[in-house]
């Protein structure tokens, strides 16, 4: 029995050394998309000691994400090296030395082990970048998106290697989200599976598992819920104050349902929940609402435009 025991924990530790033998070690990454998520994805795995290279077009917006990134270190640093500010000043050099930009992905490729595609919510703009980089990108390379709510399968078909095709999906914002999403496909392999879930947790983050289904886990459940609230203001069954307050204190959650639409920001919503929709136009819970609809066409987008559902200074 002592034997068999040995025999098997050998047998198994091996299995396992092999399955590890076989994944990918992530090193040098490249990040397509200097904006929001992107530039917050760059930090992480620059920070980490992960080779990045930062991509957008222009140098002048990648000039804002290298400054953005810069003041989000500063902040890091207060927390995290409160007692040593030697110490915190060493890491954002070390973080900023791992870190360079380019606006020519195509030339930056050819040495990556995983990009990271954080580019505008536009599956045709996607699938162009991504059948364009295929071209470029050593054979071993993975890809990955970002994407919100568009289909990781769709964007995997584009290029050669669907089997190194997954999803990435990191929450905003980046440095303080702990949460990865790894999206596979039916095509993504168990090596570029478990490659990006040892990535996820390489860069400090919690990786979860999802198929590629509309909205994975998070956005499955939070967009339809916040759809629900406007249904439920749109019908004049309760005020979107009291909802919000409704959900802070009866539910425990941190935001309303209204104050988050604000934050992520009506246009964004309203695109997830057409894109839904237009795939499943039965399902009640992807219906659109003329409410929402009506403040996107106002452009009154939310925070960022200084009016969405509430009204902001
Ligand atoms: P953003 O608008 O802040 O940044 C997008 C950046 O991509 C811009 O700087 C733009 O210049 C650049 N870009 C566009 N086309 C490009 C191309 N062909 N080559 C290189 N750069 C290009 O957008 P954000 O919010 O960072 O979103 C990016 C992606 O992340 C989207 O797919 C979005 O659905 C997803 N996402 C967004 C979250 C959010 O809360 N904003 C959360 C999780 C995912």
């Amino acid at each position: 029995m002592a034997f068999a025991t040995r025999h098997f924990v050998r047998a198994a530790s091996s299995a396992a050394a092999t399955a590890a033998a076989k994944k990918l070690l992530i090193k040098h990454v490249t990040i397509i998309g200097g904006g929001l998520m992107g530039a917050g994805i760059a930090q992480v795995a620059a920070a980490s000691g992960h080779t990045v290279v930062l991509v957008d077009q222009s140098d002048e917006i990648l000039k804002k994400s290298t400054k953005g990134i810069e003041e989000s270190l500063k902040r890091v640093i207060k927390k995290k090296f409160a007692d040593n500010p030697e110490a915190g000043a060493e890491f954002i050099k070390k973080t900023l030395k791992n870190l360079t930009t380019s606006t020519d992905a195509a030339s930056v490729v050819h040495s990556t082990d995983l990009v990271i595609e954080a580019i505008v919510e536009n599956l045709e703009v996607k699938n162009k970048l991504f059948k364009t980089l295929d071209k470029f990108a050593p054979e071993h390379t993975i890809f990955a998106s970002n994407t919100s709510s568009l289909q990781i399968t769709t964007m995997a078909n584009a290029t050669t290697r669907q089997d190194r095709f997954g999803g990435l999906h990191f929450f905003n914002p980046v440095p303080m989200m702990k949460l990865v999403e790894v999206i596979k496909t039916p095509m993504t392999s168990q090596k570029t599976f478990e490659s990006l879930v040892d990535f996820s947790k390489a860069v400090g983050k919690s990786p979860v598992s999802c198929k590629d289904t509309p909205g994975f886990i998070v956005n499955r459940l939070l967009v339809p819920y916040m759809m629900e609230a406007v249904r439920l203001f749109e019908r004049g069954d309760a005020s979107k104050e009291d909802i919000d307050v409704a959900m802070k204190l009866g539910a425990g959650y941190p935001m309303g349902p209204f104050e988050l639409l604000d934050y992520v920001g009506l246009d964004t919503s309203k695109y997830i929940i057409d894109g839904w929709h237009s795939l499943e136009p039965n399902n009640p819970l992807f219906a659109p609402s003329p409410l929402l609809n009506k403040l996107v066409e106002e452009k009154k987008l939310g925070k960022k435009t200084g009016e969405g559902f509430y009204k902001y200074k």
